[in-house]
């Protein structure tokens, strides 16, 4: 299996002297990258006559690798198609260089330079340093295989080292792929435990995975257990855990690197190991795909690993609540009422709405643990993979100064989010006859009333709520432009942001 991990630098040379297992040079719709021009040159104008022919179109992620036959040092040539150049991103930057990387990982390749093109260094927003983590971070991402759990495996294939060409060479690239090498183990993390199945990742089990990973990093991290969670009047955790015979936790990770008394960011991900919808049970059709529905606890606990890698000036406090949502014997019911820690009740209408619920205590807990600004992340609604697609993860809040800070860490990671809104009528759709308020209503506005559910539980802290349930996975067949399974998202965003936590 591979992590994805390479050893990755800087070089200056041009792709006619590159010696390397394969070369990526891209190309536009319109027009080949000036990389792709020389290479062409040396090939006798190979490139060219393929464009003529349109068998090079350069359109977004086409990957035509040709073999060069000794007439440039790189044995290989990969022209990536990078779409028309006014529609590149960050988003897109990523998506193509992990694509490329792994195509290039399944031919075996083990040496990569990748040349950044002009027009990336135009997009991405710090320039050239940002171009340069983006292709690095995509590739990383390409090279990451996943577990395939299976008995009969082919032979391990892995790209070992990168080198990133036509940005330079001096401290600030270097320091850029340095994030890059962490920005993408954090990426990579979240996918391989988003990807894990539920037998093997137990709320428990995925505890004792981050205190593993965080072996070294200086992180602190406290596991409450079902007694802790009791002591605390949990309420919400424990009713979504009754079903399960799995114990319930609340995995809170601590990095104080900024002043004792200045600002506090808490990043708090939903943690279902595994949603069956519980007595509201969900149909079978797909259901398999929920063993991602801890993918926003994740996102969060691999944040925090990079985070004390990169150890920016500022304070920062995880909370993941973690169980499973069974049906059975003991399961909380449609009807039932819940007391969480914050003392607020929850009729319960859906039991598959269980997310909010088990965050509406992790929300408490932040703010308990001192948080002045706390940003969730969760697989929250289906509501939201039909607004959005896997595209784009929707951002709610109560605070534009941290919806901008967080919009802007977005941008920074190569992630994409678009805010929905929380116009006061949305409000009344949650009161409840019996509770404070009830945790599900019709199927409008679906993640819009659920943001609506976990603001009563931040009060007055500014807050912004991102739902993954469509960006953290694409497993729609027609989408091709977005590399399948698990994305990551938002784990990059979350450390950008903590980054800029230091200079507030
Ligand atoms: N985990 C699901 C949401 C989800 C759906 C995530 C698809 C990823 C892909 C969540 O717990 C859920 O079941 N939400 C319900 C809420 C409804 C009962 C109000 C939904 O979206 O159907
Ligand atoms: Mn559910
Ligand atoms: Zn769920």
């Amino acid at each position: 299996m591979s992590e994805g991990r390479a050893a990755v630098s800087a070089g200056d040379v041009p792709v006619t002297d590159a010696a390397t297992d394969a070369a990526i040079v891209g190309a536009f719709d319109d027009s080949l990258s000036a990389a792709a021009t020389q290479a062409d040159a040396a090939l006798g104008g190979l490139l060219s006559e393929m464009r003529d022919a349109r068998e090079i179109r350069g359109s977004f992620a086409e990957r035509t690798v040709i073999h060069t036959l000794g007439r440039l040092p790189a044995r290989r040539l990969l022209v990536l198609g990078l779409g028309k150049p006014a529609q590149l991103d960050g988003f897109r930057l990523h998506n193509a260089f992990h694509f490329a990387g792994a195509t290039l990982r399944k031919q075996g390749v083990r040496s990569v330079t990748a040349y950044v093109p002009e027009e990336a260094i135009a997009v991405a927003g710090d320039g050239t340093t940002a171009a340069a983590r983006a292709v690095a971070t995509g590739i990383l991402l390409g090279n990451f295989e996943g577990d395939l759990n299976k008995s009969e495996r082919d032979p391990d294939t892995a790209i070992d080292s990168v080198v990133v060409a036509g940005v330079g060479h001096n401290g600030a690239i270097e320091a850029a792929l340095r994030e890059a090498t962490v920005l993408a183990d954090a990426t990579n993390l979240t996918r391989r435990w988003a990807a894990m199945p539920s037998n093997t990742l137990t709320p428990r089990l995925l505890a004792e995975s981050a205190r593993t990973l965080y072996q070294g990093t200086g992180l602190e991290v406290e596991v409450l257990e079902k007694a802790d969670l009791e002591r605390e009047g949990m309420g919400g955790l424990l009713g979504v855990a009754r079903g399960s015979d799995e114990p319930p936790v609340m995995i809170i990770v601590r990095y104080d690197g900024g002043r004792p008394d200045g600002p506090r960011l808490a990043l708090v991900g939903k943690g279902i190991t595994f949603d069956t919808g519980g007595i509201s049970l969900k149909s079978a059709g797909g259901m398999e795909l929920m063993k991602f529905d801890m993918g926003g606890g994740a996102a969060v606990l691999a944040a925090m690993r990079a985070i004390a890698a990169l150890r920016p000036a500022a304070n920062v406090v995880a909370v993941v609540p973690a169980t499973e949502n069974m049906p059975g014997g003991h399961a909380y019911k449609p009807g039932d009422v819940l007391t969480t820690s914050a003392g607020k009740t929850i009729e319960v209408t859906n039991t598959d709405a269980e997310g909010r619920i088990i965050l509406a205590d992790g929300l408490s807990k932040a703010r308990r643990l001192g948080a002045t600004h706390i940003v969730d992340t969760a697989t929250l609604t289906g509501a939201c993979v039909v607004a959005l697609g896997h595209v784009t993860t929707g951002l709610m809040t109560n605070d534009r100064a941290l919806a901008a800070m967080v919009q802007g860490a977005a941008d920074a990671a190569g992630d994409r989010v678009a805010e929905l809104p929380m116009f006061p009528e949305y409000d009344v759709c949650l009161r409840s006859d019996v509770a404070d308020m009830k945790n599900t209503a019709g199927r409008e506005g679906g993640t819009i009333n659920a943001a609506v559910f976990l603001r009563e539980y931040v009060e007055d802290l500014p807050w912004v709520h991102l739902d993954i349930a469509g960006s953290g996975w694409n497993d729609q067949s027609d989408q091709t432009q977005i590399p399948k399974g698990p994305s990551g998202t938002p784990a990059r965003t979350l450390v950008h942001l903590a980054t800029a936590f230091a200079s507030l």
